[in-house]
């Protein structure tokens, strides 16, 4: 068996800024709501006179973590893609990345896990290349959320919570044993499923049923989630799989060197901060600038850390996320 371990990393974020400020004179919130609840600050919004859509700002962030391995592109192997926005209805981001990237006919998977999707598929990424079958994955997490946000005062408990950007990694085959990938710990919940979800247009209510019914009111193709209860879930599974992760290679906490948590609520990563005894410089956060960019916010902010130095060499690094489905999932790696 082979180890995987991350050979580059890049991030992509459109260049559009929108302030709390900015969203106060589209709906009806404020700074001081937002910054209390969430610890948002700002976030970025595709601005639609731009070329960047969710696939496209992958394949930005993509070029950045291929450069950075030093590999090319004909090394790598495989593409998964995570995204809960994708283009198109189908086909999935992957094969638009592998096309935009004019690589030759590897194979493309797409992850539909999201919060928790980059760590579903780091996952997935990490057994290919453990059983030998791949050697360089571009792993992506990539999101398009303001396209699809109800922006009036309507949809303001879940619009000034979510961002747009991308993020990519490549995992790549290592023999050297105790380093990279150490584990991953994947688990769900489905009968939360409708707590956090987008419920049309959908196989089984189609666009003219929407259409027919000619309801002002129907806010069935908006994002939906039930705040309270996913902070609750959400507070315990980071917890839980965080020590499923640490139990199963014989570590405390104490031996965190770098928790990532999803970037879903400041409160939430606070809380898990103090739950686990970890000082600041332990804990990396970015959702005052970002948002929520779902899928694409642990590897985001994975690529931040990185960049700023607060990882090295032999760190023990943890990836943890929470979502919809419910899903939740964490990455044990010793850098
Ligand atoms: N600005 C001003 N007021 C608002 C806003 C807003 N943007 N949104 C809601 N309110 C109002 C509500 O209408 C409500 O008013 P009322 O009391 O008059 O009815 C009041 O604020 C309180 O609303 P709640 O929804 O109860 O607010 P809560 O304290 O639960 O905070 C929040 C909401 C921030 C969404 C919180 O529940 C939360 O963070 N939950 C976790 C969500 C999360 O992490 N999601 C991401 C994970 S999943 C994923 O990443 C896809």
């Amino acid at each position: 068996m082979y180890n995987s371990k991350i050979t580059g990393l890049g991030y992509y974020v459109p260049e559009n800024i929108v302030t709390n400020n900015d969203l106060s004179s589209i709906m009806d919130t404020s700074d001081e709501w937002i910054q209390d609840r969430t610890g948002i600050k700002e976030r970025r919004w595709i601005d639609p006179k731009t070329d960047d859509t969710t696939s496209t700002m992958a394949v930005k962030a993509s070029k950045i973590a291929i450069d950075r391995s030093g590999l090319e592109k004909k090394d790598i192997d495989f593409i998964i893609f995570a995204t809960l926005s994708p283009d198109m209805y189908f086909p999935g981001g992957g094969v638009q990345v592998q096309d935009m990237l004019n690589m030759s006919t590897i194979g493309a998977l797409d992850v539909r896990n999201q919060c928790s999707g980059f760590i579903y598929a780091m996952s997935v990424a990490d057994q290919f290349i453990k059983t030998g079958m791949y050697k360089n994955i571009l792993v992506i997490g990539a999101e398009n959320h303001s396209g699809a946000l109800d922006k009036s005062t309507r949809g303001r408990g879940v619009s000034v919570i979510f961002g747009d950007g991308a993020g990519a990694a490549i995992l790549s085959r290592s023999e050297v044993k105790g380093k990279g990938i150490l584990s991953s710990h994947l688990h769900s919940e489905g009968k939360h499923a409708r707590e956090l979800m987008m419920d049309g247009p959908s196989t089984v209510r189609w666009v003219p049923e929407i259409l027919a019914e000619n309801d002002s009111e129907d806010q069935s193709y908006y994002p939906y989630m039930n705040g309270q209860l996913v902070f609750k879930n959400a507070i315990t599974r980071f917890s839980e799989v965080i020590m499923e992760g640490l139990d199963l290679n014989n570590l405390q906490k104490e031996d965190i060197d770098m928790l990532i948590p999803h970037q879903a609520n400041l409160r939430i990563a606070q809380f898990i901060q103090k739950r686990f005894k970890l000082s600041d410089d332990k804990v990396y956060n970015n959702i005052m600038k970002y948002g929520n960019t779902t899928a694409a916010s642990v590897i985001i902010a994975l690529t931040e850390a990185w960049e700023q130095g607060k990882i090295k060499e032999n760190d023990l690094v943890v990836l943890a996320a929470f979502g919809s489905g419910f899903t939740w999932g964490s990455v044990i790696i010793r850098w």
